[in-house]
């Protein structure tokens, strides 16, 4: 995942008295302890749910090891001749082409073409062996075997499993940099479990990239070179007899802000390259994944050149988290398929198959489940895998594990966005249900709800799809039983669900979601329909005073869909809180605050974040800010007022 500026901006303003212990969080959703670090370690973001103390200084990414010693191994480009050189300093004592792992037993190459096809549609294995320190250190327990049984079961074919291997140098100076063998071995096992799961797996080096690597905060390039080749020198030695199933990726979304860090990641492919020929085993013959500047779709199309000799069959990856109002929740942004937008998202999954006919992989998208409204983010999952579809690539799905799968029950959270992105691998369209696109829409309507107000007088209510070739064939209650030829009938795209079969749900005074149905289209995915009577949310109280630094929590009673949609923020004076250009916005963003670094809903508790305290403080006038709830109507809304 990437980075928020507001998340960072807020973690470096917020100053709590008490200090964090190392490793302790400093940060994040539903976190409101201290965030200020004791010496030596500073607070960093790893995703919106967990900021923490890791050692050093912000910018000091070497974590204090010597590396001025110029015993570097690295492979570089000759540009003339444009042949593949490698260079050795004469103090190395680094295993560089020793021949490496001998295994026994054969290894049937794939081709990268086959390999990709294969691990189409794939799963990622987020926040567990890439969490800091340690697996288990973030929101996920340590991974079992069942975990991956319940992402071959629901049809995904391949594993992506993120590690970060910064904490786990048992040396970390040159010219050792020792991993941990213990963590190596843990790596190992893990991957063996999903490889015995029958998946592919790709597996990386991942968080060092904001860690000991990256060179825009100021690291070292020959500590780099030097400790990236020993890292894939050692992974490589420790895997290097497993099967052609396992696939290896060189670095995880590496900052890159210009041209020149883009030629530093693609020297660092070429290093891989060399690591994992010299640790020897099956590694020559083992399909990797390069990738390009950031992993991003613009600067991967831009500035990504693969080494000059590659003999690995390889990939190219990179990753898509786009329009990021939509998919991070800001600015109020709760629709997405608008035309622009539509083709908007086809223009940037084009720029990268349109610069390289290799075989790619979209390693990483999501849009979480918690905080976009349903028809919008399954139009944009589908409008996602269509185009990986056109292009051949591979699309696997970030997973954080508070997105998709719930690794505790073995339930997939939004079962659709699942089947939407299979059907798309098997090449097969989705029906979807319709919702506003309209940019200058002043409400928002949504075909994923029977939306009903308690107490209106219950009706026959019209749902629109996007057919896309598909006829509907039936339409089930959660129980499984099908309505019949009086419940519902269909003309064109619109399916019109009949009064006397909503009566039994809607005639009622309690709120709340009241049933689901599963409709069942000739090809693709099943989208599911809640029936929803609803009600204006109650605040156990809606003014309070402003308190500096510091998070103010509650707990609301929702009365229908259990979100927050979305929050306008404005002071007294009707100016903004935040981000005063939201006014060129459509009526439905202008002046709203971004979720989680300004507000955030979880259990059912609210979350008015410091960042809006204080600016409330500064300005010196009340802050009047209005939570508006599925669906987004007029009405549908509390007015809270923040005393400066
Ligand atoms: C290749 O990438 C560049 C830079 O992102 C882009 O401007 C161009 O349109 C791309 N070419 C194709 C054919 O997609």
């Amino acid at each position: 995942m990437r980075k928020t500026e507001t998340l960072l901006a807020l973690a470096a303003t917020a100053a709590a008295q008490a200090t964090v212990s190392p490793w302790g969080q400093c940060g994040g959703i539903g976190y409101t302890g201290a965030t200020t670090c004791s010496d030596g370690y500073h607070c960093q973001y790893w995703n919106d749910y967990y900021y923490q103390c890791v050692e050093g200084a912000e910018t000091t990414t070497t974590g204090g090891s010597d590396t001025s010693t110029t015993s570097v191994s690295s492979t570089t480009t000759d540009d003339a001749s444009s042949t593949t050189t490698t260079t050795s300093s004469t103090t190395s004592s680094e295993p560089t082409s020793t021949g490496g792992v001998t295994c026994p037993g054969t290894f049937s190459k794939l081709t990268a073409e086959e390999y990709v096809a294969a691990m189409n549609p794939g799963w990622n294995l987020g926040n567990t062996l890439d969490a800091v320190p340690d697996e288990g250190s973030w929101n996920n327990a340590a991974v079992v075997p069942s975990t991956f049984a319940q992402v071959a079961s629901a049809g995904f074919k391949s594993v992506r499993i993120p590690v970060t291997y910064a904490y786990h140098f048992s040396d970390d100076t040159s010219p050792d940099y020792t991993i941990d063998p213990d963590w190596l071995s843990r790596v190992e096992e893990v991957v063996d479990m999903a490889l015995d799961a029958g998946l592919y797996v790709l597996t990386n080096v991942h968080h060092d990239s904001w860690i000991w690597m990256d060179i825009t905060a100021g690291a070292d390039q020959d500590m780099i070179r030097e400790k990236f080749y020993r890292t894939w020198h050692q992974i490589g030695t420790q895997l290097a007899c497993k099967g052609p199933m396992l696939s290896f990726e060189s670095i995880n979304e590496l900052p890159a802000e210009g041209e020149e860090d883009a030629a530093f990641v693609n020297e660092l492919n070429a290093i891989f390259l060399q690591a994992l020929e010299d640790s020897g085993g099956f590694n020559a013959d083992r399909v990797v994944n390069l990738v390009g500047p950031a992993m991003d779709a613009t600067k991967t199309s831009q500035w990504f050149e693969p080494p000059a000799e590659v003999k690995n069959p390889w990939a190219l990856q990179y990753h898509y988290y786009s329009p990021y109002d939509f998919v991070f929740s800001a600015w109020g942004k709760t629709t997405w398929g608008a035309d622009s937008e539509v083709e908007a998202l086809e223009n940037e999954l084009a720029l990268v198959p349109g610069n390289f006919s290799v075989p790619l992989v979209i390693g990483e998208f999501d849009a979480s489940q918690i905080n976009c409204e349903p028809a919008g983010r399954w139009k944009w999952f589908d409008a996602v895998a269509r185009m990986a579809g056109e292009s051949g690539s591979a699309l696997l799905v970030w997973d954080n594990g508070l997105d998709n799968l719930d690794r505790d029950t073995g339930e997939w959270r939004d079962h659709t966005a699942v089947e939407i992105v299979k059907s798309r691998a098997e090449g097969e369209a989705n029906s979807l249900p319709d919702a506003t696109t309209d940019l200058q829409a002043t409400e928002q309507d949504s075909s994923a709800y029977v939306f009903h107000k308690v107490g209106d007088a219950v009706a026959a209510y019209d749902l629109e799809f996007s057919l896309n070739g598909n006829a509907l064939e039936s339409v089930a209650t959660s129980s499984g039983s099908e309505l019949g030829s009086s419940d519902y009938s269909v003309s064109g795209s619109t399916v019109t669900l009949s009064s006397s079969f909503l009566q039994a749900y809607l005639d009622t005074t309690e709120p709340g979601v009241k049933e689901t149905l599963t409709f069942t289209f000739s090809a693709g995915a099943s989208p599911v329909v809640e029936i929803v009577v609803w009600d204006v949310p109650e605040f156990p109280y809606t003014t309070t005073a402003a308190t500096s630094d510091t998070d103010i929590t509650f707990s609301i009673t929702t009365k229908g869909v259990d979100s927050v949609a979305a929050a306008k923020m404005v002071l007294a004076d009707g100016t903004y809180m935040f981000d005063d250009w939201t006014v060129y916005l459509g009526p439905l963003q202008q002046a709203r605050a971004t979720w989680s670094g300004q507000y955030y809903y979880e259990g059912d508790v609210l979350y008015i974040r410091a960042a809006v305290s204080d600016a409330v403080i500064a300005a010196g006038q009340d802050g009047i800010l209005t939570f508006e709830f599925y669906p987004r109507v007029e009405g549908n809304s509390v007015e809270f007022t923040l005393t400066a």
